[in-house]
């Protein structure tokens, strides 16, 4: 079998965490390969809502396994709140959520000094949701880090205290900001029983062995493609690949054996934290987007930037991943607006161009906006593709045309069920 992947297309928030709980009924498997608590995954069924920042969105799913893979930052404290709130609903986790040992570990000395960094960086700061995902993935990748694996052994304090001294060390390069060391690694340590209560795994192995025995699985996409580390808006990006490559890097799995990539968009685009934006709206259109859209930061809480599609931004981050279907969500946010624009190009440099630019965060693109007439009603109670207003239909079949990738999902409200799902072997 392949690893079929969701991922965002946009700077996050899309509506991942959605679509993988809708899906997840289809797969035994559900795995996150990188980001860490600074993903705010909102899940609605029921009448509830769960907000997810570590655990997969295929938890709420009976009977399904889901897996925190190795390229995946951990904060034990984080986790382990997560997790009590499933506790507290009910939801029997137990053998149900392994993590690998190879993931990584955020200490709370991790999130200072994410803190003292965005500080000193003054106006130009990333706006980091500060869970400390730079430091632990600088630390990764500077061979200092400290896994999952690692509490098991007999060192591993001795290998904390290590590390948490360096970053005291570091810390007094900063301008001094606040915070509480002994308070907090309490918290930490004691957090630690639950993570020594999940099952931990070589993740690579338990993945591949799955995949070997038919197992339908699924990765689970944080960030978005454009704060990927190499691909995003640097530097105005995570610390980790949010691509489809990265699901080869945070699982162990070999680039053939990826499926289908289900890329996902909203309807129009936000961004929450600095960095260039080029359809962002500065006037009423976009404040009116923001509340219609209940566009506030799901982990943060933070007002997100809103402005319109963006069709050169997502042809790129289409090529990046090799995007097979495309999912929009939140169309219904569109539902009382007139008229719908949405930039086909940019002018940049005295030309047209349909490239993002390297210099995008030292120059200013004007997006070329093409216009769509809106539809001027809900779409409440629509659950078949067909039944969708005319322009309603026209807008998602100029994005597919322009886009050259099928839509086959339409997400019509933030509720599990209000989606609409196209009848694949009946539209070929
Ligand atoms: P994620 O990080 O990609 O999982 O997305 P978030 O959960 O951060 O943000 C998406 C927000 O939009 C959440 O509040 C969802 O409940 C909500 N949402 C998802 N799909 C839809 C939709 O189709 N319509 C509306 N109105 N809201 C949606
Ligand atoms: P989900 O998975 C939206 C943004 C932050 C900041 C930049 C770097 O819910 O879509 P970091 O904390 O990684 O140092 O922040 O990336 N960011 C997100 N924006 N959704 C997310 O996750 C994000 N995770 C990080 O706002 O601009
Ligand atoms: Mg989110």
């Amino acid at each position: 079998m392949n690893i079929d992947v969701i991922l965002g297309l946009q700077w996050g928030d899309e509506g991942k965490g959605k679509i993988v709980d809708y899906l997840a009924e289809q797969y035994d498997l559900v795995a996150r390969f990188q980001g860490g608590p600074n993903a705010g995954h909102t899940l609605k069924f029921d009448g509830q809502k769960f907000v997810l920042h570590t655990v997969p969105s295929g938890i709420f799913r009976d009977g399904l396994i889901n897996l925190i893979g190795n390229g995946v930052v951990v904060d034990p404290i984080t986790l382990k709140k997560e997790l009590d709130q499933l506790e507290a609903l009910g939801i029997n986790y137990s053998q149900r959520l392994f993590i690998a040992k190879k993931a990584h570990l955020i200490l709370p000395t991790h999130r200072y000094l994410d803190a003292a960094a965005e500080a000193a960086k003054g106006v130009e700061k990333i706006g980091s949701t500060l869970k400390g995902i730079g430091p632990t993935y600088m630390d990764k990748t500077g061979r200092n880090g400290i896994r999952v694996g690692d509490i098991l052994l007999p060192n591993f304090e001795e290998k904390y205290r290590s590390l948490c001294s360096k970053h005291l060390g570091l810390l007094k390069m900063y301008p001094p900001i606040d915070f509480h060391l002994q308070e907090e690694e309490e918290k930490w340590f004691a957090s630690l029983d639950t993570l020594r209560r999940l099952p931990q795994v070589n993740s690579e192995y338990y993945i591949n062995q799955a995949l070997d025995q038919g197992k339908r699985v699924l990765a689970e996409g944080a960030q978005g493609s454009m704060l990927d580390i190499d691909f995003g808006t640097y530097p105005f990006v995570t610390s980790s690949n949010t691509v489809t490559a990265g699901v080869c890097n945070g699982l162990g799995v070999a680039p053939g054996r990826i499926g289908e990539v289900i890329g996902i968009t909203k309807a129009y685009t936000t961004r929450v934290g600095s960095g260039p934006f080029p359809t962002e709206l500065h006037d009423a259109t976009g404040e009116r987007l923001r509340a219609e859209g209940g566009e506030f930061g799901a982990t943060t809480g933070r007002p997100r930037r809103c402005g319109w599609l963006d069709l050169p931004q997502l042809h790129y981050t289409i090529m990046l991943n090799g995007v097979t279907q495309l999912v929009v969500t939140k169309i219904d946010v569109l539902n009382h607006f007139e008229e719908i624009q949405v930039a086909t190009k940019y002018r940049y440099d005295g030309q047209q161009t349909d490239q993002l630019p390297y210099d995008l965060c030292e120059v200013s693109v004007e997006p070329v906006f093409e216009r769509h007439a809106g539809w001027m009603q809900s779409l409440d109670g629509i659950t078949e593709f067909q039944e969708l207003p005319e322009a309603c239909s026209a807008y998602l079949k100029a994005m597919e045309q322009q886009l050259q990738t099928p839509v086959t999902m339409v997400s019509t409200g933030p509720e599990r069920q209000k989606l609409l799902v196209k009848d694949v072997e009946a539209a070929v």
